[in-house]
């Protein structure tokens, strides 16, 4: 390892990036909408659950592989997209895509990556990869985006449905946390903004960069033509998971944006059984929000998710050592959930079942 991460453990993990990183992106990374009422929420809920210890189950060997939509991955947990990550270290998305492949875990490469995709996609070859899609408010644009992704070998499109416009990210505008227009945008054409070169608030920078007029139409002609399988994040109420099914969608991501969205929307624990109950076995649920631990995982699994991702954790340790901090915060999380599933007497994916749950 070229440099040492600062951190032995999850639990040093985020006092690792704090000395890693300037107040300002600390409050882009850490900080959620208005008063963070959501953003407590998200890890709350999984405090507040316990497992049953089980006993004299043979544990010598535990798997943890599972599918992704019916592709094999060695996890069930992804690293979920997050924007501008050159901005926590300089080996940014190719360095954080880089670690996911040596560590077998698939990757999310957001719209709004400082690299572009196709970099992304070299760095992390081998190793199963989605692109997270904002859509653009010109559709060629968009056409574009999605074409590249299947280009370049990502397995599936993320779109993003909760972020039509972005939160009012108090913590951040506190900080002062602005944007550079000239900020390289991989996946975006420079250059052809409206706005000048002052820096911006997230909010006023997003607007140009992500259409709010994408509407349920819009979904089933983009699942129609995509050519990838869709997966739509974003989704807290059952209603809105069924109609995706419907629209073409082949699955929904359990997300509130990590609490950066709509401040009062509930913990996505406390809403997955819903959206599990709504799709059946129509698609595949995959959940994010306040995941961290092994523990955290099961309970989620538990509860219906096939999978979970994890955004702000792999900003940290992305801030805290680069590629290096990258590959040990996954190998630690990894080695965190096989102590929980052998504990809880899992021995393989399939096994966890809803009566690890204390009390039920
Ligand atoms: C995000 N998230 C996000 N989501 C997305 O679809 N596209 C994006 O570009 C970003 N960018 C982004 C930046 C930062 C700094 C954060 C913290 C989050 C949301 C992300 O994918 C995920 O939903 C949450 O981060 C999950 O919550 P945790 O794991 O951070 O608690
Ligand atoms: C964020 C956007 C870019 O949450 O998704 O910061």
């Amino acid at each position: 390892m070229p440099s040492d991460p600062g951190f032995r453990t999850l639990s040093g993990l985020h006092s690792a990036a704090e000395r890693a990183l300037p107040a300002s992106i600390r409050a882009y990374v850490d900080g959620g909408a208005g008063e963070e009422r959501t953003l407590r929420a998200n890890r709350r809920a999984f405090e507040d659950r316990r497992l049953f210890p089980r006993a004299l189950v043979n544990v010598e060997r535990i798997e943890t592989r599972t599918h992704f939509l019916g592709e094999e991955q060695g996890v069930p947990f992804f690293i979920a997209p997050t924007a501008y990550q050159a901005l926590v270290h300089p080996e940014g998305e190719s360095g954080m895509a880089r670690a996911a492949a040596a560590e077998g875990v698939l990757y999310t490469a957001s719209t709004m990556s400082n690299q572009s995709m196709e970099l992304v996609a070299k760095a992390a070859s081998g190793a199963p990869r989605w692109f997270q899609l904002y859509v653009q408010p010109d559709p060629a644009r968009t056409s574009s985006l999605v074409e590249r992704a299947r280009a370049a070998g990502y397995r599936a499109l993320v779109l993003t449905v909760d972020a039509p416009i972005l939160g009012d990210r108090d913590r951040q505008e506190e900080a002062g946390f602005t944007l550079d227009p000239a900020m390289p945008l991989g996946n975006l054409d420079p250059g052809s903004y409206a706005e000048g070169k002052d820096p911006l608030p997230q909010k006023s920078y997003a607007r140009g960069r992500i259409t709010a007029d994408f509407v349920w139409e819009s979904l089933e002609r983009l699942c129609r033509s995509a050519g990838l399988p869709v997966l739509v994040k974003g989704v807290i109420s059952p209603e809105d998971a069924r109609r995706a099914l419907a629209s073409g969608a082949r699955g929904v991501v359990v997300s509130n944006h990590g609490g950066r969205q709509l401040d009062g929307a509930p913990a996505t624990l406390e809403a997955l059984p819903g959206v599990v109950q709504a799709v059946g076995d129509r698609g595949e649920v995959y959940l994010d929000g306040g995941v961290r631990r092994g523990a955290d995982i099961l309970v989620a699994l538990a509860l219906g998710a096939r999978g979970v991702g994890l955004g702000r954790p792999s900003l940290w340790a992305l801030a805290a050592g680069g590629e290096a901090g990258v590959r040990r915060w996954l190998a630690l999380l990894r080695e965190d959930l096989r102590t929980a599933l052998a504990l809880t007497g899992c021995r393989a994916i399939p096994e966890i079942r809803r009566d690890i749950l204390f009390p039920g």
